[in-house]
Order: structure tokens, then sequence, then C-alpha cells
């Protein structure tokens, strides 16, 4: 049902745990499933420098976040809010139908994090 990158990332996860000292923390949770993510983002001069996530969820909501948090290292926060849950799923060589929503979960904390950094620093971030 997988294929081989979503398993392996399942298997072993990059990212994985807290950061204590975090610029910024995000959160989302599926309704459908109950599924959850939180992301923790360092940030220095605007770009991310660390990340770390921890998901309570599916085969496939762990290789999402494992994939979404080597996509954004090094990225601005500005090209990080322009990475989409299709973008994760499209760099995991696709995920079965029934589980694309699974990449909702980490794409939609990382924009609630970078929300939150934004209003951190006196902006406001539009959908
Ligand atoms: Fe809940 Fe995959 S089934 S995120």
């Amino acid at each position: 049902m997988y294929n081989e990158k979503v398993v392996e990332h399942f298997n072993n996860p990059r990212n994985v745990g807290e950061l204590p000292d975090a610029d910024a923390i995000g959160e989302n949770g599926s309704f459908k499933c109950g599924d959850t993510m939180k992301i923790y983002l360092k940030v220095k001069d605007g770009i991310i420098e660390d990340v770390r996530f921890q998901t309570y969820g599916c085969g496939a909501a762990i290789a999402s976040s494992s994939m979404l948090t080597e996509i954004i290292k090094g990225k601005t926060i500005d090209e990080a809010l322009q990475v989409s849950n299709q973008d994760v799923a499209d760099e995991l060589g696709g995920l079965p139908p029934l589980k694309l929503h699974c990449s909702n979960l980490a794409a939609d904390a990382l924009h609630d994090a970078i929300a939150n950094y934004k209003k951190k620093q006196g902006s406001v971030v539009k959908d």
C-alpha cells in the first residue's frame, strides 16, 4: 500500500523530538482520525535552522512529518509557508488516495507554527 520511501521515513523518521528552545511551536489534529502533530522551529535571521516533530498518528502521518522537516530545514520562513500538503506527498513519491489527508497534518502544523512565529514578530499571516 505504501511505497518504499514512505515506509523508510516511517521506520526511520528524521528530526523526531522536542526543541526546548524553539522559537515557534505549531500543532494540528485531525478530526477525522484523532491523529495529532506538534512541530518545533528554531529560526535564525528568518531561516529555519532546526526543526523537530512529535506525531501521534498513522504511518503516513509519521512519514509526512519526517519528510516535511527535511523539506523545510534551511528554508526561509516565507519559503516554508509555501510548502503544501501536496508538496509533502509528492516528495514522498505519492500517498495512497485514502491517506492523502494525512499529509495535511504536517503542512497544517507547520503553517500554525509559522503563524505563531510571525505573531511573536508582530506580523500577521494571511491564508
Ligand atoms: Fe490520521 Fe493518517 S489516518 S493522519
